[in-house]
């Protein structure tokens, strides 16, 4: 059986991809990126924003009509959507045969089985989705408990990764999400928020190590509440599951340290520096802008394969917004983290996620957003427009009444001011010498010939099974505060084994989006590929 997985949306669903690719690997199911070869399609989807779902809802679409066509395709919508639309999913779109939700893919093999059974009876076979188990309350524990072994009997291929060499990888150490920000489906999606024990962290990345990777990305929703708290848990497997995260006042006062053994986010980033050696780059995505301490930062400033870098989403740079948003801090005290960021650890790279156009927002909180986005030196910021999305509580009480050619005025407005902005922060590093971890070789393509166009740079990412003899080389990677750089190589040289090194690189001129630079002495640093 051959299976077509497309995933949609952010590194979350990445690993889910990951998992739910090595579960079926290990049971006989091949995997191909051919719809014509495809007997089972499975979509994994994401609810963030329309668009998104637009997107998955067109491919839905186009497997209907294959469907109606006569090809025999089994098809599985799995991930937020499928959590999001429930059946109704199932009622608009009949073609779809099969809906997980994220909380519980473990479970995706056996509703496969189902769907290719003959004579299904009840639907309910082919469906599995927290909100109709009650899995968030009673049952809690014991799905944890299987969602858990899902991450722990990750069967990590590095032959998948194509970009990377198999050498970069993500960890999860918490599911879900407990802030209820009023505009974010996630916490509805994904569930209470889970922290899993240190212990199954360290194991994983250990392994991951094992296989040869070198860069690990610790990934959570608001990975700097992580928060274990030993002895609490019961265990149905005998071994200590993930638990449930404290809430935000958990976080405002001292811990008691003679009644509770807990493992912070600083404890847990330390021990993976200290017992996974062969790590040499541990990154962490998102962190959340309250309650990022002053323990986490001394642990990145004294540990320096912890990179120096923090994408922290401000979302907006007017209070009222934030307050209308449920963010839960105000710009100064966004302000306040980032100059206690900046001031200990040097050459951070900060990036961040705005929202434009939420419900009631004015030309004033829209100038002060971009006064927030001249003050702090962000390297990047991902900037979208406001989607309401149904089941939210901005959704539900506050109308949607920014016009649509505002939210697209005021996100051009922001992206040319960040790209400004996003250059001053790469000229920073010219002259200076980095050590990039390579994630692609290219070709450069011939500069165009139009005029127009001279002087960009196209380039074609090969893959390691497609080398193009002729074209020059290009290697694209990034620095430990994650900026992408690009620069050339011999042919010579073997681009193709360069993927998944860390190479020294000096860096020669900059733009928004990259910086480019010359590679320095190549054997001294590299991780040979075996
Ligand atoms: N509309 C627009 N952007 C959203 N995000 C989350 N929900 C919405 C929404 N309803 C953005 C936030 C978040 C990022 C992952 O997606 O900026 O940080
Ligand atoms: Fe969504 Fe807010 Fe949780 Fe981020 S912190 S996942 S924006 S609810």
């Amino acid at each position: 059986m051959k299976v077509l997985l497309e995933t949609f949306g952010c590194q979350m669903n990445e690993l889910d991809s990951e998992l739910v690719t090595s579960h079926l690997e290990v049971r006989g199911y091949s995997f191909t990126n051919d719809l014509d070869d495809a007997d089972i399609v499975l979509y994994n989807t994401c609810s963030v924003r329309e668009q998104a779902e637009n997107k998955a809802f067109s491919r839905i679409g186009l497997i209907g009509r294959r469907k109606e066509a006569g090809q025999q395709i089994i098809l599985g919508v799995i991930g937020c959507m499928a959590e999001r639309d429930g059946t109704d999913m199932m009622r608009r779109h009949p073609q779809v045969d099969l809906l997980c939700g994220p909380g519980e893919l473990d479970r995706l093999p056996m509703l496969i089985d189902n769907a290719m059974a003959d004579g299904i009876v009840n639907r309910s076979d082919t469906v599995a989705l927290a909100g109709n188990r009650h899995r968030r309350s009673a049952t809690l524990a014991a799905a944890e408990d299987d969602l858990e072994m899902l991450d722990r009997r990750r069967v990590f291929n590095p032959d998948r990764d194509e970009a990377f060499a198999g050498r970069s990888a993500y960890v999860r150490i918490t599911r879900g999400c407990n802030k209820f920000c009023t505009y974010c489906v996630v916490p509805y999606t994904r569930g209470a928020e889970i922290h899993r024990p240190p212990d199954s962290i360290i194991q994983e990345c250990r392994e991951l190590a094992d296989k040869g990777v070198v860069e690990v990305t610790l990934i959570g929703q608001t990975v700097n509440h992580y928060r274990y708290t030993h002895g609490t848990t019961i265990s149905i497997s005998g071994t200590p599951t993930a638990q449930v995260g404290p809430g935000l006042s958990a976080f405002r006062k001292p811990l008691d340290s003679a009644t509770e053994r807990v493992t912070s986010f600083a404890d847990l980033l330390h021990a993976i520096h200290e017992q996974v050696p062969q790590i040499q780059r541990l990154r962490f995505v998102t962190s959340y802008p309250r309650d990022f301490t002053d323990d986490i930062l001394t642990v990145m400033s004294e540990n320096h394969r912890i990179c120096r870098y923090l994408h922290v989403p401000a979302q907006s740079g007017s209070d009222r917004i934030l307050k209308l948003m449920n963010r839960g801090y105000s710009v100064s005290e966004y302000l306040e983290f980032i100059d206690r960021a900046t001031s200990m650890l040097e050459d951070v790279s900060i990036a961040g996620d705005i929202i434009v156009g939420f419900p009631t927002e004015t030309d004033q909180d829209h100038e002060a957003t971009r006064a927030l986005l001249k003050r702090v030196p962000f390297k990047n910021n991902f900037i979208f427009k406001y989607s309401p999305r149904p089941g939210t509580t901005a959704y539900d009480r506050l109308p949607d009444d920014v016009p649509n050619e505002v939210k697209k005025a005021r996100n051009n407005d922001l992206l040319s001011l960040q790209s400004a902005i996003s250059k001053r922060a790469h000229d920073r590093w010219v002259g200076r010498e980095v050590e990039v971890f390579v994630e692609r070789a290219g070709k450069r393509a011939r500069e165009k010939q139009d005029g127009t166009q001279a002087g960009t740079v196209e380039l074609k990412w090969m893959t390691r099974n497609e080398p193009d003899q002729t074209a020059p080389w290009q290697l694209s990677g990034r620095t430990p505060g994650d900026l992408i750089t690009v620069f050339d190589v011999d042919q010579a040289d073997d681009p193709m084994s360069m993927v998944g090194s860390i190479l020294p690189v000096r860096i020669e001129s900059s733009g928004p989006l990259l910086l480019r630079g010359r590679i320095l002495d190549r054997s001294l640093k590299s991780c040979n590929l075996t």
